[in-house]
């Protein structure tokens, strides 16, 4: 058995990648893959990203403090009934996401803690 290679201490990563302290509550991914690229997922990640701006929600370098870290992910097996939107903690995954749904899930969901069960297809959890 190999002895463990040696890692900075939480606090020497906590240095370098703040974030690790900054009070996010949720994550927001989009799948922004072939299938779903091609049912305008691209669009529903800026949607939630400006939707998120808008409400002070959005983390990112300028509102450190926002609780909501949103990004895009590669394929999770929804092609066929994109785009896909997963939000974590929650484990909640959601398909045939339009930019138009997107106000209805960050008030609804990310807001108020209340998924939008019409578009809710998996939980993980
Ligand atoms: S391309 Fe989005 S789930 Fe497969």
């Amino acid at each position: 058995m190999t002895s463990p290679r040696p890692l900075p201490t939480p606090e020497q990563d906590a240095a370098v990648a703040p974030m690790i302290n900054h009070p996010l509550q949720r994550q927001v991914f989009v799948c922004t893959s072939k299938s779903c690229s091609a049912n305008g997922s691209e669009a529903v990640l800026e949607a939630f990203r400006a939707s998120l701006m808008d409400e002070g929600l959005l983390f990112y370098k300028n509102n450190t403090q926002g609780a909501v870290h949103c990004s895009h992910c590669g394929s999770v097996g929804f092609c066929a009934i994109g785009p896909a939107v997963l939000v974590y903690p929650d484990g909640v995954w959601y398909a045939h996401v339009t930019p138009e749904d997107v106000p209805e899930i960050v008030e609804s969901h990310l807001k108020g803690g209340v998924p939008v069960e019409r578009l809710v297809r998996k939980r993980l959890g």
